[in-house]
């Protein structure tokens, strides 16, 4: 069984590109062997600011799915699903909104960097200022403990810790509570309960994480507690109310520094982009004629790689020697510009060949592609209907 549970999600924004792919992609693909992985389109986070562009997301889906089968996401190790596809984030965005305080939602710093940097667009609605509130219902139904994200979202996962505990704190106070807990840890058995009570109070008295910890995976490990019980012992550990969402971590991913074709980073906005699965000659011809350093007007003069964008580029898919060849050709006129990025469009030729590949897979027969998310659609509802059980149970709305 796994102890973490890892979710991330990515807004369908069109073609992925090699920035994409050293920043996010190749983490996602190296998480899935460690980790239980769901990985999902948030579709509806994109109309959060493409609302009145919605005929461009039904493409961008599917052309996102194909990116990341073919950088090596791993459908029979991983959950992957679309947002729209699993009602229940809406539902439990819903019951979230009722104590998510405003104040709350205006401190998010994307809320005003956003609004200030897409001006063309009117973003005073409901839904932008709602969406980190989104985004915690996108982790909080998975009960996910680790959300890789960049450093702009470090912030709506700190927001959705707040929102778990204040959910937590208002609606997991039951009558009773301390009495059930006790009966929950005598049915551990009495080593562990032992065990257990050790550690809580190590916790509680010394505010040792360790113990914390230790506590938090003997739980997990317990395979026969019924689901009220285990929320309870989680509860009981930190506080003195039942845990019925958990808090997740951010797990930061190191910040791209995927280089473009002009030497600023890889990125839309700025029109240098290799995208992920982009045809051969056009990976050739885009960076033999990226530009070098201006000092280099003939063959004759010497250059300087640090005025240059190829060399960043060399620093991403070069090795040793290679790198030396480059400063010392460079800096002596000794090598042409053209003969330097010869390297760099090998290695990037070499790396997308594999991502080619699996992506003709699917381009052949699309309906792989929505099996696979057919698939992940129906797992990702299982586990959110768990937790939307649990939510409704707690908010007073499972009548019989
Ligand atoms: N907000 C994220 C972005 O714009 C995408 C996202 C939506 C996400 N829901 C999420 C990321 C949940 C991690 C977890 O990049
Ligand atoms: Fe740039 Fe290489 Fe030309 Fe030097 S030789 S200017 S590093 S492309």
């Amino acid at each position: 069984m796994f102890i973490e549970r890892v979710l991330s999600g990515m807004r369908p924004t069109g073609n992925l590109h090699l920035g994409h792919y050293h920043g996010v992609l190749k983490n996602w693909v190296q998480m899935q062997s460690q980790y239980e992985c769901l990985f999902f389109v948030a579709d509806w986070h994109a109309l959060t600011t493409h609302y009145d562009t919605p005929h461009i997301i039904e493409q961008n889906v599917w052309d996102m799915v194909v990116d990341w089968l073919a950088a090596g996401v791993d459908p029979a190790r991983t959950t992957l699903f679309i947002q729209s596809r699993v009602p229940e984030h809406a539902e439990l965005h819903l019951l979230l909104s009722m104590i998510t305080p405003l104040g709350w939602l205006e401190r998010v710093p994307t809320y005003k960097d956003q609004q200030e940097k897409l001006s063309e667009k009117d973003l005073s609605t409901y839904g932008f200022l709602g969406y980190p509130l989104l985004q915690s219902a996108d982790i909080l139904i998975y009960r996910a403990t680790q959300v890789p994200v960049g450093e702009d979202q470090v912030p709506h996962v700190e927001f959705t810790r707040e929102i778990a505990r204040r959910f937590n704190h208002i609606y997991g106070r039951e009558p009773g509570f301390e009495e059930k807990a006790g009966a929950a840890v005598k049915k551990l058995g009495s080593k562990k309960s032992r065990l257990y009570s050790e550690l809580r109070l190590r916790y509680q008295e010394q505010g040792d994480n360790d113990a914390l910890q230790s506590a938090q995976s003997l739980l997990n490990e317990q395979q026969s507690l019924s689901h009220g019980d285990r929320e309870r012992l989680f509860g009981y550990l930190e506080g003195s109310g039942k845990m019925i969402l958990s808090e997740p971590r951010a797990m930061l991913t190191a910040s791209s520094k995927m280089p473009g074709l002009d030497g600023q980073k890889m990125s839309k906005s700025y029109n240098n982009t290799i995208s992920l699965r982009e045809d051969e000659a056009s990976v050739s011809k885009k960076i033999r004629t990226m530009p070098t350093d201006p000092a280099r007007i003939r063959r004759s003069d010497p250059g300087d790689p640090g005025k240059c964008p190829v060399w960043p580029l060399h620093q991403v898919y070069s090795g040793e020697d290679t790198k030396q060849w480059v400063i010392k050709g460079c800096k002596s006129a000794g090598i042409g510009c053209i003969e330097c990025k010869q390297p760099v469009i090998d290695a990037v030729l070499e790396e997308q060949r594999p991502m080619r590949e699996r992506a003709q897979l699917y381009l052949d027969d699309p309906a792989l592609v929505r099996n696979i998310i057919a698939d992940g659609c129906e797992k990702a509802r299982k586990l959110a209907a768990e937790t939307m059980r649990d939510v409704r149970e707690a908010m007073g709305l499972s009548y019989t």
